[in-house]
């Protein structure tokens, strides 16, 4: 490996270097066939490509991180289930979020709608200037066909890393602006990049392959599905008329529109036939703006995948193009009766849309949404387990009084500050290092909202911003304030941090209120439903 006359030589396949595997994320307790000792499974309890909804991600990738600094605080709020695919490279946005199950491929790809390729490239085999593509990720932003997203993940995993981590700085991100990875530079340069590309038919292959989970195959899984079919078949019918034009990859001819009355009668006979959800992905694969979602939006203004940035060439030019979502409203948790107001399109973030998730075998992927906020997490893979968490979650859904609401916000459970190593700062604020070689920005009070410092924005013509109130905070944490004077130091940068902040959104477990203005019965009959998918 260390000679570069084989090293360069794009002809020879070399032992295969891995970051991570695929699976320490993807795999867990397989919902039918529950392993009865968690920490024992067996080959047969585990499922592929389920997502790992228990990883507790701090804990498995920064053990190390100690007490006293703000990362130990942030990774301590991060939900269980959820990776934030986004920290390297780092978009500045803590956006952690739940590594979803991959089922019925090739149904998705046969609702998949043409989008234009960013500048015609032809980057990728088969790849057209248009061509229908699966909405990959939580933003849809891999939107280039499912081998380049494939693709993408094992070069954010360790692959070809000798060319990637050239193109940002890891973690912290603050000395220079991201550089897009160029497929091309990668397809001449890199022989891993060649010999995962000739194996990415197979993987896509495997994920054709992967099935839902029925409840009603668990042990002891039917006993939690009604008896009644009049429950059932009302059930059915609220799904037609609230949920389907989105939640199903079956829907009406073209020239019916599926959120119209003739489109609701369409679905109403459709969920009578008995294999409606034979096949059925349970996701009609759109993107939606968050003007309409309403669910926290630091997923949707990810920015890694926009033009000039690391992952430039994987999103499609339509997806490039999407226009910024209109202003949003957003909790203030400082002052309550003045909402932050965000302008989309000021600032350097993504276009801010999601797109829908399937709901296949959702009874076994609570807490819900894209960030895992929604519902309890117990940590339980037993069918009891995933009821008790899918109850909890389906309640909040459609009874959003019973969300935990401004208690999702996540916030420091201790005081901290935040440790940077002099070399990964710029030059200006180099000369606050302390002897140990670190940068200590703040005292950051115990209760702050995490993300007010997570998501500070300090690129390029926000880095101004971003440094003066580094500055500032530095100089409390000189001054060693007493907490109670150090809070209210922070409290007078408040609204500097927030104009600084690339997503000052801080409640968690709100929005997609579809569903919640259904009598109370409707919503009886259309959880029972729910529990068959
Ligand atoms: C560090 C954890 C982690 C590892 C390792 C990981 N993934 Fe993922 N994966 C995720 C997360 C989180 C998501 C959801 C991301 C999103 O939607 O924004 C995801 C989503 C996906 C999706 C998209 C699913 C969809 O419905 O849109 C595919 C495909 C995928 N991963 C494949 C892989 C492959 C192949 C590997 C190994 C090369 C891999 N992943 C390794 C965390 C991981
Ligand atoms: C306008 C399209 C639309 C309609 C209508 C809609 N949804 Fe959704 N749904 C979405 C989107 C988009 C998300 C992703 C939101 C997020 O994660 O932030 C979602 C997420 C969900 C989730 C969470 C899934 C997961 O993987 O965590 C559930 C459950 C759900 N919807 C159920 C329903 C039900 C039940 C109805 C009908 C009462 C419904 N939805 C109506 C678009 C829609």
């Amino acid at each position: 490996m260390n000679d570069p006359t084989y090293y360069n030589d794009n002809k020879l396949i070399r032992p295969y270097r891995v970051g991570v595997a695929c699976g320490a994320c993807h795999i867990a307790p397989y919902p039918d066939n529950p392993p009865a000792d968690p920490e024992n499974p067996r080959w047969e309890n585990l499922a592929s490509a389920i997502g790992n909804q228990y990883i507790n991600e701090g804990k498995v990738f920064a053990c190390n991180v100690e007490k006293g600094g703000f990362f130990y605080e942030m990774l301590a709020t991060q939900p269980r289930g959820t990776s934030d695919t986004s920290r390297i490279a780092t978009d500045h946005i803590n956006n952690p979020n739940a590594i979803n199950p991959i089922f019925l491929l090739a149904e998705r790809e046969r609702i998949a709608v043409p989008e234009k390729m960013a500048g015609g490239t032809l980057a990728l085999p088969g790849e057209k200037e248009e061509m229908p593509v699966p909405h990959i990720l939580k933003d849809g932003a891999d939107s280039i066909g499912v081998a380049g997203a494939t693709i993408r993940v094992y070069v954010n995993i360790g692959m070809f890393s000798e060319y990637w981590l050239t193109l940002h700085d890891r973690l912290i991100g603050l000395l220079k602006q991201q550089k897009p990875f160029e497929i091309a530079y990668a397809r001449d340069h890199s022989i891993f990049w060649r010999a995962t590309e000739e194996r990415l038919a197979n993987i896509a292959a495997f994920f054709r392959r992967l099935k839902p989970f029925h409840l009603a195959d668990a042990p002891g899984g039917q006993a939690y599905i009604t008896t009644d079919e009049a429950i059932m078949t009302r059930g059915k019918e609220v799904f037609a008329e609230s949920c389907a034009a989105c939640h199903s990859s079956k829907q009406p001819p073209p020239n019916i529109d599926p959120r119209s009355g003739e489109g609701k009668t369409w679905f109403r006979a459709a969920v009578a036939t008995p294999d409606f959800l034979e096949n059925n992905f349970l996701s009609n694969d759109k993107r939606y703006p968050l003007t309409k979602i309403e669910t926290n939006s630091a997923r949707a203004f990810a920015t890694n995948a926009k033009a000039g940035h690391v992952w430039d060439n994987f999103s499609s030019q339509t997806y490039k193009e999407l226009s910024p979502v209109d202003e949003l409203e957003f909790f203030n948790p400082f002052d309550e009766t003045r909402p932050i107001k965000f302008k989309p399109k000021d600032k350097n973030v993504g276009p801010g849309y999601y797109r829908t998730p399937s709901l296949v075998s959702l009874w076994s992927s609570a807490p819900f949404l894209h960030n895992n906020a929604l519902g309890n997490f117990n940590g339980d893979p037993s069918v009891a387990g995933r009821m008790a968490a899918f109850n909890d979650a389906v309640e909040k859904l459609l009874w959003p009084e019973k969300r935990l609401n401004k208690a999702s916000i996540w916030r420091t459970q201790n005081e901290c500050s935040l440790h940077l190593r002099k070399e990964f700062v710029p030059k200006p604020l180099r000369r606050f290092a302390d002897s140990d070689g670190y940068i200590k920005i703040g005292l950051i009070p115990k209760g702050t909202p995490v993300n007010l410092v997570a998501n500070l924005e300090p690129d390029s013509q926000h880095a101004g911003a971003f440094f003066k109130i580094a500055e500032k905070l530095i100089k409390i944490k000189i001054g060693k304030l007493s907490s109670e004077a150090a809070a209210a130091e922070l409290r007078k940068l408040v609204p500097e941090l927030i104009a600084a902040n690339k997503c000052p959104d801080f409640i968690e477990d709100k929005g997609h209120y579809f569903g919640t203005d259904l009598p109370d019965n409707d919503k009886r009959a259309l959880i029972e439903y729910l529990k068959t998918f």
